[in-house]
């Protein structure tokens, strides 16, 4: 526990330093435990105030102002120099000891596989020396370490062994080390100014053969962003390291990006489709933050989807130019339903740019970050691309060099296109996702939509005024013909009507490429929905009609016991079987929505959602589709084969999807036989991982115990192991299915990927197991949370959300998970960070 009485930060109070930070140079001699980090910091005054430093868990040496003793305090968390004691210009020069092996936080220096690592973002620097430690604190910095270790990384350009030197300001939360046995795989990327750099993707020995792939997607996210934004490189070096204990996805420290080495490695054999996607998308989020990020930072950490949202939204431009544009927006989006949506649902909702908080790395959210993107999105669809093209030109001339605010953002909007947006800025201040509700009517040859937004109360948010939103829609004609292309719509106020003239009632094609982050309500009927499944030109909303669908279908299943409407099935088979489409569009399609998703939907509908129930009637629909395409299944299957050698690209990864769909189906009418021989042929963990699943599924009993034999030194392999083998067990096996897990002897829960995998492999992927009447799986999480609490209180608060939607269920199941955020509130010695979470979360 960091302090006694948490304090609560709000952006109301942002005050900049009494001192500016010229020049800061950082000499360290590495040892597990006893790491000195001499510090020599230059000052210039702004305001004669004291000298108030950040500072956690460190062992103070020595102390000298301008080579002179000076008298100072020292508490938890500051060191205080008194103004008297301190001139226009001075230099502070501090000698601390740190032990890197015993921080279990993964904050600040760490030590990883005997490794040494920093993660600084947001506030871990001040557990590496007294500083500064906030954004809007810039300058250049020189580093020097002594280690026994083969490679020794900071931030900037080597200037020799173990030097480095980096000449652009940064904030201490882009500070970054690394010394250890390592091995790089290097290449070049010659910039559009002509500068030469120097490539590096660091691993540990042995894993050099899983590199290529990143270095692929660094070198073309280089590229993109220098055609797409114009934007080079800025150094003679850039290097990456994989880190295999690590909370989060990636750092983008200044020419040191450090990743969690599941974002990193790959081979055919290791890794998924989705893995070498998700390698792309970090590689280039974490570059593009060179520009969106590092260069221009922000004020404070209230700012954060300043550089968040922006380059969450240029991560995703990237992947659909490299890959299908409608199928990764498709994808974007079912990732902001499942993660931001839930979000702004629950107890945790919080504005874009949040205006409080105790613990900042609790704000690292899919709101900040995907809703962040969201906002990016509608600007350029409201502005237009030209307009967004010229603001980020602005924007990058405008504020390089400094750290700023949402303000700074949207002004240089304005300036660029004359545009008033202060309403727009309202979506970073108001909590929750918009309703939009739509009713339409035909009258005398006129046809006329009414809409409607209506954004719910939410914690300290009672009331909420309109938001801009932009609506991309067109009309269908009941033929399936295009009777209005797209255009954008801008709605302001709370009410707008739109008004056409027209010969017969069209079908509206309504937020096509899902043009605003909003939940849209209308009366649509089965038969409009199947239309715009096979007709609209809008490939989103067509994937989107076919949600609808499903959702209707699962829910007259859930409610009534319905068999799936023959129509429906008709239209699916139809869309699965047209090969003019993309493969991966039509496994988009051929995938029901979540069981979380159906709760959700049971909520909106008034229902109380019964994960039991909620399982077995996906179970129930999954088995009716299986049974109406019957027959047709094996031919389907071998119409996806990808001869010839693996390639992640697009192409053969689409149809690799469709195929593992396909044997999902197949999976529930013969019992498995089709995905064992899938498994056996397999030469790829795309492959190989759905047909284990598929057999999981269907009770196979021996295929668990081969898979760990033959990926049993492979971590990241075996994190997959670990995550499907709770995710395919049968809910009322789920907790001790886990359990056992657990005891396993791989089962290292220090290390977050592994404490995810099963831990978030039940609540996450296993939502039937984790909502177990008997209230085993709330018992399950809230033991693990406290035991990781104690090392790790940010990966625990993390994995505490996945109580967030405790409002939804029954009363029983409610009094369940209370207890066990009770329990964990009055935990003696609780983080911070759990202790907000929590807090936040209970009744
Ligand atoms: N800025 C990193 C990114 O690329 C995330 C770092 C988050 N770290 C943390 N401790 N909250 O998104
Ligand atoms: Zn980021």
């Amino acid at each position: 526990m960091r302090d006694a009485a948490p304090q609560t930060i709000y952006l109301k109070d942002y005050t900049p330093t009494p001192y500016n930070v010229a020049h800061v140079a950082l000499d360290f001699t590495l040892h597990p435990t006893a790491t000195r980090v001499q510090s020599r910091i230059t000052f210039t005054r702004v305001r004669a105030e004291d000298l108030v430093l950040n500072g956690e868990d460190l062992i103070l040496k020595s102390l000298r102002v301008d080579g002179a003793e000076v008298p100072h305090e020292l508490s938890e968390t500051h060191l205080t120099i008194p103004a008297a004691h301190l001139s226009d210009a001075f230099t502070l020069e501090v000698e601390v000891e740190i032990s890197p092996q015993t921080n279990t936080a993964l904050e600040g220096l760490y030590m990883s596989g005997g490794m040494y690592c920093t993660q600084c973002e947001a506030e871990g620097f001040r557990k590496i020396t007294y500083m500064y430690d906030r954004p809007d604190v810039m300058a250049p910095y020189e580093v020097t370490i002594h280690a026994d270790t083969p490679v020794q990384l900071s931030n900037g350009n080597p200037t020799a062994p173990g030097c480095w030197t980096d000449p652009h300001p940064k904030p201490t939360y882009l500070f970054a080390l690394v010394a250890g046995d390592l091995v790089a795989t290097t290449d070049h990327f010659t910039t559009m100014e002509g500068r030469e750099v120097t490539l590096n993707v660091y691993v540990r020995p042995g894993d050099e053969d899983k590199t290529d792939y990143a270095m692929d997607a660094l070198k073309r996210s280089m590229k993109w962003e220098e055609d797409v934004y114009g934007r080079p490189y800025d150094l003679d070096v850039f290097n990456i390291v994989a880190v295999d204990d690590f909370n989060m996805g990636a750092m983008e420290n200044k020419g040191l990006n450090i990743f969690n080495s599941k974002y990193v490695l790959a081979s055919p054999e290791t890794a998924t489709d989705t893995d070498y996607a998700m390698i792309e998308g970090i590689v280039a989020h974490e570059y593009f933050h060179n520009w969106t990020g590092n260069r221009i930072t922000c004020r404070d950490w209230f700012q954060l989807c300043l550089k968040e949202g922006l380059t969450v939204y240029r991560d995703q431009q990237f992947s659909a130019d490299m890959r299908s544009a409608p199928v990764q927006r498709i994808k974007d989006v079912l990732q902001l339903r499942a993660r931001q949506f839930r979000e702004d649902a629950g107890p945790l909702a919080h504005p874009v740019r949040p205006e409080a908080f105790v613990e900042i790395n609790n704000f690292y959210t899919a709101t900040v970050y995907e809703k962040g993107a969201e906002v990016i999105g509608m600007l350029r669809t409201l502005v237009g691309p030209a307009a967004y093209d010229a603001a980020l030109t602005l924007y990058f001339d405008r504020h390089d060099g400094q750290a700023c605010t949402i303000e700074d953002w949207i002004q240089v909007f304005e300036d660029s296109t004359g545009r008033d947006l202060s309403q727009f800025k309202r979506w970073y201040a108001q909590a929750g996702t918009p309703h939009l509700t739509v009713t339409d009517d035909f009258k005398n040859g006129e046809y006329t939509l009414h809409l409607k937004q209506k954004t719910k109360p939410s914690a300290g948010q009672p009331d909420k005024a309109p938001q801009v939103i932009p609506i991309a829609m067109g009309l269908i004609g009941a033929d399936g013909a295009e009777v209005l292309p797209t255009q954008v719509v801008e709605m302001s106020e709370a009410e707008l009507t739109l008004r056409y003239e027209l010969d017969a009632k069209p079908i509206p094609s309504l937020l096509r490429g899902f043009s605003a982050p909003v939940i849209l309500e209308t009366e649509q009927s089965e038969a409009d929905r199947l239309v715009l499944l096979a007709h609209d030109t809008d490939p989103f909303n067509r994937w989107e009609a076919s949600t609808l669908l499903a959702k209707s279908n699962l829910m007259a299943n859930l409610t009534a016991g319905s068999a799936p409407a023959t129509a429906w099935l008709d239209a699916l088979t139809k869309v699965i079987t047209d090969d003019t489409l993309d493969p991966a569009f039509r496994a988009l399609v051929l995938a029901l929505p979540s069981e979380d998703n159906l709760a959700n939907a049971c909520d909106a509908a008034g229902i109380v959602p019964d994960p039991t129930a909620i399982h077995s009637a996906r179970k129930a629909v999954h088995l009716a589709i299986a049974q109406h395409m019957g027959e047709a299944l094996p031919a389907l299957i071998a119409a996806t084969a990808t001869p010839g050698p693996y390639s992640p690209a697009a192409n053969d990864a689409a149809k690799r999807s469709l195929r593992a769909q396909l044997l999902r189906l197949q999976t529930r009418l013969d019992g498995g036989t089709m995905a064992r021989a899938a498994y056996d042929a397999a030469t790829n963990m795309t492959d190989q991982l759905a047909a284990f699943g598929c057999l999981l599924s269907a009770g196979d009993t021996t295929v668990a115990a081969a898979f760990e034999a033959q990926w049993r030194t492979d971590r990241l392999v075996m994190d997959k192991w670990f995550a499907m083998s709770v995710a395919e067990a049968d809910p009322d096996d789920a907790v001790a299915v886990a359990t056992a897990l657990t005891q396993h002897a791989d089962f290292d829960w220090k290390n977050p990927n592994r404490f995810r995998s099963v831990i978030a492999g039940m609540t996450a992927m296993n939502p039937a197991g984790f909502h177990h009447p008997s209230g085993a799986g709330y018992r399950f999480l809230a033991d693990w949370l406290l035991k990781l609490d104690a090392l790790n209180p940010q990966t625990t608060a993390r994995m505490s959300t996945a109580f967030e939607t405790w409002r939804r269920y029954d009363v029983d199941r409610q009094a369940l998970i209370q207890e066990q955020l009770a329990r964990i509130a009055t935990h003696p010695g609780l983080s911070r960070d759990t202790a907000e979470m929590v807090g936040r979360m209970r009744d």
